[in-house]
């Protein structure tokens, strides 16, 4: 692709972008790198809509990496009810321990540095240095690689190779604003350019060589999620919701307010236990402190 074909490439998808610039409660004015950071942790493994509903009352709860820091565990967990994998609550919460520990409690700018904080990794580190920084980095995410994939290469990201799809990002990236750009590219891959793609509404349309192509090799059926009743991470969710509401339960107790077999409720907490999400004291179990 040519830089004459990339210059009104770029400029089409910020007009589509113009609209969905305050969509999200993330991307309001006054938004500084903490919420940034915050978000994007939330949004690793939760459905946009599902953020925006639970980051308010985060933000609210713990307005800045010092608050975050402070709070106890359980406090923490607590507040990140509704987005699950609380794994990354965890993470999180260590995050802002370290930030305000080695970075004097401001968020750093460089991805190499945010790469090194729990649960920051290299999707993470890129999206914040672009979103928060302004920095010209790639945040790779499903969405951004299936658009990247077929407006340049003309294939889906499986048919393809992963390093040129990173060289292709890289040359569609707009350096005069990166973060809009990312968040652009993420809107279209969930809006439009879709597993099965709505390319009669794409403003990209004119320049997609997946769609000259005749969109080869394109899912025509949705892709199977696996199956969550009966998971473990349903019989997680479940206790960590329980927990939430009293201070503690025995096994009995979470079988009986769960309506999950006790293996699974054992197995369960032993891996809350483990990820440090909850404590066992005794035979009771209780968000750790
Ligand atoms: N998915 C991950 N990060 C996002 C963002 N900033 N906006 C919309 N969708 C996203």
């Amino acid at each position: 692709m040519t830089a004459l074909e990339i210059s009104p490439l770029r400029r089409a998808l910020r007009a589509w972008y113009r609209p969905r610039r305050e969509g999200y409660p993330w991307r309001r004015q006054g938004t500084g790198p903490y919420a940034v950071l915050v978000s994007e942790v939330m949004l690793q493994q939760t459905q946009v809509a599902r953020v925006a509903s639970a980051f308010e009352g985060f933000l609210r709860r713990f307005p800045d990496v010092s608050s975050l820091a402070a709070a106890s565990r359980a406090d923490v967990v607590r507040a990140w009810a509704g987005l699950g994998y609380h794994r990354r609550a965890v993470a999180l919460h260590e995050t802002a321990r370290t930030i305000v520990r080695m970075h004097g409690g401001t968020v750093p700018p460089d991805p190499r540095a945010l790469r090194q904080l729990p649960g920051v990794g290299p999707y993470t580190a890129s999206a914040v240095a672009a979103i928060a920084f302004g920095r010209p980095f790639v945040a790779m995410d499903v969405n951004v690689r299936r658009v990247t994939s077929r407006v340049v290469l003309g294939r889906e990201p499986e048919d393809g190779n992963g390093r040129q799809i990173a060289t292709a990002a890289r040359l569609l990236l707009d350096p005069r604003s990166p973060g809009t750009w990312n968040q652009a590219m993420m809107d279209l891959g969930r809006e439009v350019c879709r597993p099965v793609p709505r390319c009669e509404v794409c403003p990209l349309e004119r320049w997609c060589r997946f769609r000259d192509a005749g969109r080869p090799g394109t899912t025509t059926t949705a892709r199977k999620q696996p199956a969550f009743e009966g998971s473990n991470r349903q019989a997680r969710g479940r206790i960590v919701a329980v927990l939430r509401d009293r201070p503690s339960a025995g096994i009995a107790g979470l079988v009986a307010a769960t309506g999950i077999d006790v293996d699974r409720v054992e197995g369960a907490a032993a891996g809350l236990v483990r990820d440090g999400i909850v404590e066992r004291r005794g035979r009771s179990f209780r968000l750790a402190r």
